[in-house]
């Protein structure tokens, strides 16, 4: 009996002085584990005689359970005192002014794209997206581009090795594609506009071989060149907040349209920046004009009961002419100085109820 109550006292000792978690766990494994002094008793039960088990064993059970709660008590006292030393250590004050880091920004195409969209929007435009990896068909077959044509070369397009059909997809030379996969896909009247990537092998202060296009798309019965007039000229003219901005239209050719133009905003380029609403320099921004009516038909649109009009806008050179960068080519450079002095706070998205920038 007295060596059960040495035992269990040094026991007891051992589990009130274990510091921390681990040590208690060692004093566990010890104490009540299989291999343990507990275990060890119990194992010498086998050679005593009944009446000497029954009384030892139901001792040395009511040491092994006094153990086992003590063990218990003093994890739960390790653990609350652990969790209490992490608040402690870990608190923060809140009421400390945070350092002023500056980490990322929205990138000015980016914030061009969202302010066309939004400017759209309030123009009653819904947005359609598609594939960077067009087919001939959609890039220039269905857009009235004569097979052979010069046009498909003029583009500069990236094409990739044909496939085991013969087949050569390209990276989509403008956002036009859009206006093919949105008639084919809907009946009129449609009024979307198409931001995205569009590629040609190109590269100088005003051309990068990837850029960005915002596709326009009005088709109805009776529209006409006064509708196409008055949407360029009210987005110019909310885009750049300045109804002053002076734009031309030029006649142009575009397979697609007719009849066509492209629009030019007058700036100033002399100095190292790029300025509007001076200047005697031009910055073409848009190619535009009346649907052609084989591009409707190539759609399975009727041309003598609708017609339409559409644009295609460089986004990353309205993005230069509002926020005043002289090079394209820095744009996407990946250069942090540049993207830190024009980038935008996430923070800021442009809506019409809060202003643009
Ligand atoms: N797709 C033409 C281009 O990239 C622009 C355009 C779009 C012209 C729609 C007319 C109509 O140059």
């Amino acid at each position: 009996m007295t060596d059960l109550v040495t035992l269990e006292a040094d026991l007891l000792a051992q589990v009130a002085a274990a510091a921390d978690l681990s040590a208690l766990d060692a004093v566990r494994v010890a104490a009540v584990g299989k291999q343990g002094a507990v275990s060890a008793l119990l194992k010498t039960l086998g050679s005593l005689s009944p009446d000497e088990r029954r009384d030892r064993g139901g001792q040395i059970n009511g040491l092994r359970d006094r153990v086992q709660t003590a063990l218990n008590d003093r994890r739960a006292a390790l653990e609350t005192a652990e969790l209490d030393r992490r608040l402690a250590a870990e608190r923060l004050d809140l009421t400390l002014p945070a350092p002023h880091v500056r980490r990322g920004a929205v990138h000015p195409t980016m914030q061009v794209m969202d302010e066309m969209i939004a400017i759209f929007a309030t123009l009653g435009f819904a947005v359609a997206e598609g594939p960077d990896i067009e087919d001939d068909f959609h890039n220039f077959t269905a857009l009235n581009f004569p097979p052979k044509h010069p046009a498909r070369e003029m583009h500069d397009t990236f094409f990739f090795e044909p496939d085991d059909k013969g087949e050569r997809k390209l990276l989509r030379t403008h956002t036009s594609p859009m206006q093919v996969r949105t008639m084919i896909a809907q009946k009129p009247p449609i009024r979307i506009i198409s931001p995205g990537r569009t590629y040609r092998c190109d590269s100088d202060q005003t051309h990068t071989p990837m850029f960005h296009q915002v596709e326009g798309l009005v088709i109805d019965r009776n529209i006409h060149m006064g509708h196409l007039k008055w949407t360029l000229e009210t987005f110019v003219a909310r885009f750049f907040e300045n109804d002053q901005v002076t734009t031309r239209f030029r006649p142009h050719h575009f397979p697609f349209t007719e009849p066509s133009a492209e629009v030019d905003v007058q700036c100033d380029r002399s100095g190292g920046e790029i300025r509007i609403g001076q200047g005697t320099d031009w910055l073409e921004i848009l190619g535009c004009g009346m649907v052609h009516p084989n591009v409707l038909r190539a759609c399975g649109i009727d041309p003598d009961e609708f017609q339409g009009f559409a644009f295609g806008m460089g986004v990353d050179r309205l993005g230069m002419l509002k926020y005043g960068m002289p090079d394209l080519r820095d744009m996407f450079a990946s250069d942090v100085r540049w993207l830190s002095h024009y980038g935008f706070s996430a923070f800021a998205a442009p809506n019409p109820a809060s202003g643009l920038s």
